[in-house]
């Protein structure tokens, strides 16, 4: 009711995350009006820090615009800071009853979110569950960030953890990109556009490649990374969960359960990757650039060990043994350090049968048919979705054929819209108990279960990483591994 009172904890209020990412987040929710009326936000973290010192260190990162320092000036008051351990009762209970001293209100909803290294998760969520738990009928709402684990193991460990203290209703495990628009954005397209349900199926589609690229490398975060590598970084949770919703049926509606029981059923269709379908990599400092920040290799990260095989770059193969999809690869790519910053999915559809526009062959595809029609969903940047497909060369007074693109591009499409960011609306959801966007321990398994054995083969054989250049366009090894499985890519690498 509009009585109640909220309260969102910000646990790890003085790192990196909370900084560029949460605070940021909060204060433009707060600015639109979205967040419950009756908040107030809480950052607890180790170091004697106080309110202000906080949104100093996070102010380049927060947007005031001129007309909004009186608004931002509210927001700060709704803040307050308790700094305390991650792991003893008397500091939790502190909070407890700080909080209550706050809000005046012991059945105010509990929102906390978990901006924390893996290694405190385990105290820090069983000293919520046991000393700052509102009283009923106050709602509590846990938010939990990757990684959730390292492998199968220690994510089902973590996963029996927190399923002592929370029940899964209470549990808001994040996958930042469930929150962009784009990946948002291809259950509409797929389920209510009756020309892509028909054709949604390995009779139609060739390959499936799904592409995430950096321009940046691990920027001082190699500590974290090299632990990790891009397989856990990146393709475990964000590209699989865009795989799980391209490749699902059709949920029953669209409430969150009914979504992540189709998602979960599709990873149950996927056997585990087989190395031979691993290309990996890691880059190197490009010595003749320009650019200070491309000079430096991986292993010039001052958190990786000097000889670290971590992959910063990976593509692996995925096959869907269910009748929709049986023989069609999903290929997924992932890489820092690369050309550009970009995340795309491909659709690749079938050749057309009959040699009709033979004469037409471009010579730049390899298959030595016609261009394929693809659709490509451009998640970021500058969102779009199009289509690829050929047409006759205008003004021609022959069949000459050109590749071209049916052409959506939002910021032409949708000028005046403003794209919220991906946190804004997951944060947004965690209020108003929407889990359509976050990731349930089912679907985390699964998606575990498919890459831990490759994961365990690659550490064990050693796999060495083949080395690229800091700002390659990608891998000789991989675009070779996407050709062999029937992916054609006519453009220009
Ligand atoms: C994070 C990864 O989950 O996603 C980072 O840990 C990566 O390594 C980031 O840089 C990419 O997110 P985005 O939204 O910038 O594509």
């Amino acid at each position: 009711t509009t009585s109640d009172k909220h309260v969102f904890f910000v646990f790890g209020a003085s790192g990196d995350l909370a900084k560029k990412k949460i605070y940021p987040t909060l204060w433009s929710l707060y600015r639109d009006g979205l967040v419950p009326e009756n908040i107030h936000f809480i950052g607890y973290a180790r170091s004697q820090l106080t309110t202000e010192k906080i949104f100093e260190n996070a102010h380049k990162y927060m947007k005031v615009k001129d007309d909004e320092h009186e608004a931002y000036e509210k927001f700060l008051k709704l803040n307050s800071y308790v700094p305390g351990s991650y792991d003893k009762a008397e500091d939790f209970e502190h909070l407890h009853s700080e909080t209550n001293k706050i809000t005046k209100q012991p059945t105010a909803h509990r929102y906390f979110y978990l901006a924390l290294p893996p290694s405190v998760y385990d105290s820090v969520s069983e000293m919520i569950s046991k000393h700052c738990r509102p009283e009923s009928p106050g709602l509590l709402r846990l938010i939990v960030e990757k990684p959730f684990g390292k492998d199968l193991e220690s994510s089902n460990k973590l996963s029996e953890h927190l399923n002592k203290s929370y029940s899964e209703e209470e549990i808001y495990r994040i996958d930042h990109y469930l929150g962009k628009e784009m990946v948002q954005n291809i259950i509409v397209l797929r389920f209510s556009n009756k020309i892509f349900s028909r054709v949604w199926n390995r009779d139609s589609i060739a390959a499936v490649n799904i592409i995430f690229k950096e321009d940046i490398g691990t920027q001082g975060r190699g500590g974290y990374f090299d632990e990790f590598g891009i397989i856990r970084d990146v393709i475990q949770n964000h590209l699989m969960q865009i795989l799980s919703i391209l490749a699902m049926e059709k949920p029953r509606s669209t409430t969150g359960e009914d979504i992540r029981d189709e998602k979960v059923k599709v990873l149950r269709c996927i056997a585990p990757i087989k190395l031979e379908d691993v290309v990996i990599g890691q880059y190197t400092g490009d010595k003749e650039s320009t650019d200070p920040e491309h000079q430096e290799g991986y292993l010039d990260d001052k958190g990786v060990p000097k000889d670290s095989t971590t992959p910063t770059f990976a593509q692996v193969v995925l096959f869907v043994n269910n009748e929709r999809w049986d023989g069609v690869p999903f290929i997924l790519r992932a890489g820092k350090a690369l050309n550009e910053k970009k995340a795309e999915i491909r659709i690749q559809f079938r050749d057309v049968p009959g040699g009709m526009f033979d004469d037409n062959i471009q010579e730049n595809n390899p298959n030595g048919k016609l261009a394929r029609d693809e659709l490509v969903i451009r998640v970021q940047p500058n969102e779009a979705v199009y289509l690829k497909l050929n047409t006759k060369r205008p003004g021609e007074m022959d069949f000459s054929i050109e590749e071209t693109e049916l052409d959506l591009t939002y910021k032409e499409r949708y000028q005046d819209v403003k794209l919220p960011d991906a946190y804004e609306r997951l944060i947004l959801d965690v209020f108003t108990g929407s889990k359509i966007n976050f990731v349930r321990s089912d679907e985390l398994q699964e998606a575990w279960r498919i890459v831990d054995p490759v994961l365990a083969e690659i550490d064990k054989k050693k796999i060495p990483v083949i080395p690229y250049k800091f700002g390659a366009v990608g891998l000789r090894e991989a675009f070779a591994g996407a050709a062999k499985h029937g992916y054609i890519y006519t453009g220009t690498y």
